[in-house]
């Protein structure tokens, strides 16, 4: 039997610590839950210990590299689920991944990185569901709102209508928050591969990326990239950063629950930028400064610049008052075959990367070590296919979501 519920692999990341101190807060380090801090080096994780403060006098300290497969998987065993926050999880994550699945072991993770989700299913889902290790991607701010936000409306649509709604749309009202080193570093080393590969660009334009292979979807998904007009909110709508990485996880839960939301299923997400002119010009200048990231981080000079000087470093982000006045507002519109309308909102305290993140990602380590029974199987599951209502209860009362139906 292993000794600890939950592993933090990654203790000393940015939203790593701000994981720990809130398992500390909220937990304790040997009560209901029993937890232990891991990373590379002893002597950071001490220092993180210490910052944590009195009561996390006792936390145990597990050392691994991330390369170390024989390391990680002596870390695996001592556990029942592993949270990773080391990224790039490109250049990183496989080894863990892999410790995981042979030994039968939970994981969750922050990764937005799409292509690698595609790349770890297609190696290891067949041996996960043998070991019966749950591998849950993207249980952070990326994609919690929007997978669970989607369930939580579908629940809505089948109580009013008995149907799922066939599309539905994001359109962020409120998004207040920072970015840190670590982000910045995953979504650079995702541009920069891309900008080397024309079959990945492909593969990240697939809005099916990571269903099963044998999906049959073929809908045309309408992505917003330039300023949009949005007819129900009579408002002007920019291209949301996070839609290629949500709309994709998405779309493989709908594939995971045999099409619950529908064959021909459509889903958006755009950010909400304000009326008339003031709120163009505001779509205008989201859709210039995205391309110039975009074209920065693609090309080796600029990219160099925007490393070295401009973007913050591993290990930095948004400081506590940031991410304290941080938070998001998500309100889902979903419209059935029928023409029933459902109208969900979805919204959080504190930095939706980082503080919330940090929250999301404990519970859903908790959910997967106390909630989700054995009998869901092993394999690669997407939030809204592995957890359920109790998941949105543990994150409603626990972590500062709100799951409402307008
Ligand atoms: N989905 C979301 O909503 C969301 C939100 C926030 C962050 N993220 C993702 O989460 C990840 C972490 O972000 P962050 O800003 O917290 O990152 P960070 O501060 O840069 O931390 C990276 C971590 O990786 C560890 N690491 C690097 N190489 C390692 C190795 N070979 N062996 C063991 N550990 C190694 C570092 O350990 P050392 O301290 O020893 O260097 C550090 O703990 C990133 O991939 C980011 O994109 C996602």
């Amino acid at each position: 039997m292993p000794q600890f519920d939950l592993v933090i692999f990654g203790a000393s990341s940015f939203v790593g610590q701000i994981l720990c101190q809130y398992l500390v807060d909220e937990y304790g380090v040997d009560g209901e839950v029993k937890w232990a801090a891991a990373g590379r080096s002893r002597s950071k994780l001490e220092v993180v210990r210490q910052r944590l403060g009195s009561a996390a006098a006792e936390l145990p300290l597990l050392i691994a590299d991330a390369s170390d497969e024989a390391g990680l998987l002596a870390l695996c065993e001592q556990t029942r689920v592993v949270i990773s926050t080391v990224g790039p999880y490109a250049l990183y994550g496989e080894p863990l991944v892999k410790a995981c699945v042979s030994s039968g072991t939970d994981y969750c993770d922050l990764t937005g990185e799409v292509h690698w989700i595609r790349r770890m299913i297609t190696r290891y889902q067949g041996q996960a569901q043998k070991s019966g290790a749950r591998i849950v991607h993207s249980c952070g701010f990326d994609s919690i709102p929007s997978d669970m936000g989607v369930w939580h409306l579908q629940q809505q649509a089948q109580h009013l209508f008995h149907q799922p709604a066939s599309t539905v749309r994001l359109r962020i009202k409120t998004l207040r928050g920072g970015i840190s080193g670590g982000t910045m570093a995953s979504m650079v080393n995702v541009i920069k591969a891309a900008s080397k590969s024309q079959a990945l660009r492909k593969d990240l334009a697939n809005p099916y990326l990571i269903c099963p292979a044998n999906h049959h979807y073929s809908a045309r998904q309408h992505n917003v990239t330039i300023p949009e007009f949005d007819p129900i909110s009579k408002q002007w709508a920019g291209a949301f950063v996070m839609a290629g990485i949500n709309t994709r996880v998405v779309h493989r839960s709908n594939a995971l629950q045999d099409n619950a939301y529908g064959e021909h299923f459509k889903y958006d997400e755009s950010l909400l930028l304000g009326k008339g002119i003031k709120g163009y010009a505001r779509a205008a200048g989201l859709a210039a400064t995205l391309g110039a990231f975009f074209a920065g981080a693609a090309l080796p000079p600029s990219r160099y610049l925007m490393e070295h000087y401009l973007l913050p470093k591993p290990g930095e982000g948004p400081g506590p008052e940031a991410r304290r006045k941080g938070c998001f507002d998500f309100r889902f519109i979903g419209t059935t075959d029928s023409g029933g309308v459902v109208e969900t909102r979805v919204t959080g305290d504190r930095d939706p990367g980082y503080g919330a993140t940090a929250k999301m990602l404990a519970e859903a380590g908790l959910s997967l070590a106390f909630d989700v029974p054995r009998q869901k199987g092993g394999g690669f599951w997407t939030t809204a296919t592995v957890f359920d209502q109790r998941f949105i209860e543990r994150l409603t009362e626990k972590a500062g979501l709100r799951f409402d139906i307008l």
